[in-house]
């Protein structure tokens, strides 16, 4: 048993050797804090940008750093997930890359204002934050989740109707291309075409080579590298292959016309 004087001595020890731990652990963050968080990089366009993503209350919806609202994405990874190119087209007309998906809201930035917010999120990126978000980052589980999409009538008896494979929603295709009559609101703005008849504008080893990164075909273009971001190379072949299979001069055999009389 401890004496009246014993406890005393041990509780005030206690506290005091424990207080000591705290600041000198208190003191060790707040000395490393300006080497995780890049403090040098806050340049006045991140500023800009934490002032719009404050006064527009983004949190109210998405999470950063993992603090915020749980309804929309964690965005701290965003820009290394979604590449600058991406967010520019997404931000001016975010429901257009997601029809008929949940909607983020049509903030009418100007292009001034979403390279504020994107500079922001990508300061937000470079934070050192000891593994946070944990892996598999989101471009993996938005690969996986793979939303089947249904196909709508367009005239005409070419190119040929075949399901729209999921990669087109999952890669964000359908946000900037029509396909089968689906999408492309987004990529209207920056002129991106449908892809229905792509087979006439270019071989399957061109479109592999486009998709792989347009930017190498043509240094000037306004479609983002997608590869490693929202698709993988397999599903760059995948997509080659089924725009290609639209061609009905080309197509297999099994997909001569049907006999004429259907049974109803
Ligand atoms: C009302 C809720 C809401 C608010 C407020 C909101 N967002 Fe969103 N945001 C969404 C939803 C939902 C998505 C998911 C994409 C979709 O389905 O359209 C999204 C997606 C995004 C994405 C793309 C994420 C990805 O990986 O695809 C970015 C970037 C983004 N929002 C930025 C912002 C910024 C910046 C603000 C504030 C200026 C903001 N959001 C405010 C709901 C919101
Ligand atoms: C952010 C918008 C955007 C997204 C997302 C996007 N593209 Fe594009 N794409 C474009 C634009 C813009 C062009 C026209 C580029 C040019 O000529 O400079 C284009 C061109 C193309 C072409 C060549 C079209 C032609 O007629 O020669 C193909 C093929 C293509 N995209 C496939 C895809 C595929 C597959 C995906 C999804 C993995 C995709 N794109 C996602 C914007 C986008």
């Amino acid at each position: 048993m401890l004496t009246k004087l014993q406890a005393k001595v041990f509780f005030l020890g206690g506290t005091a050797v424990f207080f000591g731990i705290f600041l000198v652990l208190t003191i060790d963050t707040h000395l490393k804090v300006p080497f995780q968080t890049n403090a040098k990089d806050i340049t006045s366009a991140v500023i800009a940008g934490k002032r719009i993503w404050e006064s527009n209350n983004c949190m109210g919806c998405h999470t950063l750093f993992g603090e915020g609202a749980y309804y929309a994405p964690e965005l701290t990874k965003v820009v290394e997930n979604r590449g600058k190119d991406w967010l520019k087209v997404f931000i001016k007309n975010p429901a257009a890359m997601f029809p008929g998906q949940r909607k983020m809201v049509h903030y009418n930035f100007t292009d001034e204002q979403i390279d504020h917010v994107i500079a922001f999120l990508e300061w937000c990126g470079r934070v050192d934050l000891n593994g946070f978000p944990a892996e598999p980052p989101l471009r993996d589980a938005l690969q996986a989740m793979g939303t089947p999409t249904g196909v709508v009538a367009s005239n005409g008896p070419t190119p040929l109707q075949k399901p729209v494979p999921a990669v087109f929603t999952t890669g964000t295709c359908i946000g900037c291309h029509q396909i089968q009559g689906q999408g492309g609101a987004a990529g209207a703005l920056i002129g991106a075409p449908p892809l229905d008849d792509v087979f006439r504008r270019k071989t399957r080893d061109q479109i592999i080579e486009w998709i792989s990164d347009p930017a190498k075909v043509k240094p000037d273009t306004k479609m983002p590298k997608l590869v490693g971001i929202a698709i993988t190379d397999a599903q760059v072949i995948e997509i080659a292959d089924w725009l290609v299979s639209l061609n009905p001069e080309t197509a297999a055999p099994t997909a001569a016309p049907a006999p004429a009389a259907q049974p109803k």
